[in-house]
């Protein structure tokens, strides 16, 4: 059993798929205004590991398009909450570099242990326009070989996805102990 904090229905069931046993934690965690994914999740597994008694993971993932320099990266969730993907396409009219990526940082600990960090990646190209119902956030904006991952089942985006990857390599990494 491990639990994951997160309030993200659609990263839980991701999540989910790879682990099975596991436990959600809606509780919430301080995002810190930083740099990189790997000091927003650092600062938030200090949070977490402080107010839960167990194996716990947390998970932060982000959008950077190349044309806008990484943009919106570390503000990937305030930049969908305001503009959405429709902003991201407004911003991206006429520019024809459409590569970007997904990126995921878990950070993982258990009581008495020093929190490890965890990464996967995912590239891409921004669409035109936004298709499919599955997935959340970005995804149907993100294309990946001709599809969007919202065009794609969970197996799907497991196979391939950012989180998948973090996720995959702390499940190794687990098993290797
Ligand atoms: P956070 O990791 O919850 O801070 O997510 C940052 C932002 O990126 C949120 O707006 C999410 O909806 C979005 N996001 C995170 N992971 C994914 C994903 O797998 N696909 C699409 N959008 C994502």
């Amino acid at each position: 059993m491990m639990y994951f904090v997160t309030g993200n229905k659609g990263k839980f069931a991701e999540a989910q798929a790879i682990f099975g046993d596991l436990v959600q934690k809606n509780i919430g965690y301080i995002e810190i205004q930083a740099d990189s994914l790997e000091e927003v999740a650092s600062y938030g597994m200090k949070e977490v590991t402080a107010r839960l008694d167990g194996p716990v993971m947390i998970e932060d993932a982000g959008l950077f398009i190349d044309a806008l320099k990484g943009f919106p990266g570390v503000y990937s969730a305030y930049v969908f909450d305001t503009i959405g993907n429709q902003g991201i396409l407004r911003l991206m009219e006429g520019v024809s570099n459409r590569g970007a990526s997904f990126r995921s940082v878990v950070g993982y600990a258990e009581p008495e242990m020093e929190p490890r960090l965890f990464r996967g990646e995912l590239k891409g190209r921004i669409n035109f326009e936004p298709r499919g119902q599955g997935g959340f956030g970005y995804d149907p904006i993100f294309d990946v070989d001709g599809k969007t991952v919202a065009e794609m089942s969970i197996p799907e985006k497991n196979k391939i996805s950012h989180r998948a990857g973090s996720m995959h390599a702390l499940k190794e990494w687990l098993d290797s102990r």
